[in-house]
């Protein structure tokens, strides 16, 4: 399967982050390597990212979230997810795949493409973003540890460490964080699996050292901090679909025309627009609906919300 992702951002449109234009300096470098036939795959990855926006700050990134493992404020994990111990990392992955295994960090990471990819990020609170992700798809990953033909759906977990997550010793969750995909969205080649922002290490507080981003769905799906997946027959369990099935559903699909049962969902506020900010509408997932409307043919999305 071959996919296009739009570029119709030129570089001026990009916000001015130095070490961002670092990048890109860094980038064009490696196209030139290419042209000289030393390099290959750096090159190659760029253009491929979906953009139509201007990407938040660095700061307004990494300092206004969600990581209830540190707390339930917005600054909480700024603030205390410091402390997480991100090395030795390991992930375990298994189900009915042909190579299961506890995967060491760099294994996972060597020889993976590791592209650019500005998305927009829509939670389910109703605000937005524009992250310019690093990463690479969590297809190469699957591929890699070969998923068997029974295999229906991904689950996924994050760390349970209370003694580093202070968020993890209250029950405001059922820890540890879980999610999961359908295969056909897993597969999909706009879901990654997220390294860095703005060419630099991901911070702890956006999931270091790896976490999904499905663009999509509403941010809730795009778990952080992953220690485990897991290749299944069945509908894994979901953090927030299990808390509160009536207001979470499983597919989470942004999509303006179902409402979650306490707040609108037809419209949006971008973060970082300061006091010019007007709320903007919502667009059907997410503005990614050419790329995967297909993957929910004849499904009822008010049901299958
Ligand atoms: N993953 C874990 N493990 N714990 C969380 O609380 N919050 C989710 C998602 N992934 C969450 C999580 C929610 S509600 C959102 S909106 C996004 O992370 C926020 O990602 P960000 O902080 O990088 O913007």
């Amino acid at each position: 399967m071959t996919y296009r992702f739009k570029t119709d951002l030129t570089e001026a449109d990009v916000t001015p982050e130095a070490d961002f234009i670092n990048r890109r300096a860094l980038m064009a470098g490696a196209g030139a390597l290419m042209a000289s036939g030393l390099a290959g795959s750096a090159a190659q990855a760029r253009g491929r990212y979906d953009v139509d926006a201007k990407p938040n700050s660095f700061k307004d990134i990494t300092s206004y979230n969600n990581f209830y493992e540190f707390g339930t404020g917005k600054g909480d994990p700024a603030r205390y997810a410091g402390k997480l111990t991100t090395r030795p990392w390991s992930v375990t992955i298994d189900g009915l795949v042909d190579k299961p295994g506890e995967y060491a960090l760099e294994d996972i990471l060597r020889g993976m493409t590791i592209e650019e990819r500005i998305y927009r990020f829509r939670c389910v609170e109703a605000w937005s973003m524009v992250v310019p992700w690093n990463g690479f798809q969590l297809s190469e990953l699957l591929n890699r540890v070969g998923v068997q033909s029974s295999a229906r759906f991904v689950a996924f977990e994050t760390l349970f460490r209370p003694s580093e997550m202070r968020g993890q010793r209250r029950d405001l969750l059922q820890w540890p964080y879980r999610e999961g995909l359908r295969l056909d969205e897993a597969m999909h080649p706009l879901t990654l699996i997220a390294t860095g922002i703005y060419g630099k290490p991901i911070p702890n507080q956006n999931g270091a050292p790896l976490r999904l981003v499905v663009p999509w769905k509403y941010g809730f799906k795009s778990i952080k901090s992953i220690v485990k997946i897991t290749l299944t027959d069945r509908m894994p369990p979901a953090t927030w679909n299990m808390q509160n099935p009536r207001e979470y559903g499983f597919y989470s699909n942004v999509n303006p025309n179902v409402d979650h049962p306490r707040w609108s969902q037809a419209s949006e506020r971008p973060i970082g627009g300061g006091l010019f900010s007007r709320r903007r509408p919502t667009l059907m997932f997410n503005g990614y609906a050419k790329e995967v409307a297909g993957l929910y043919k004849g499904m009822d999305l008010k049901k299958n919300f």
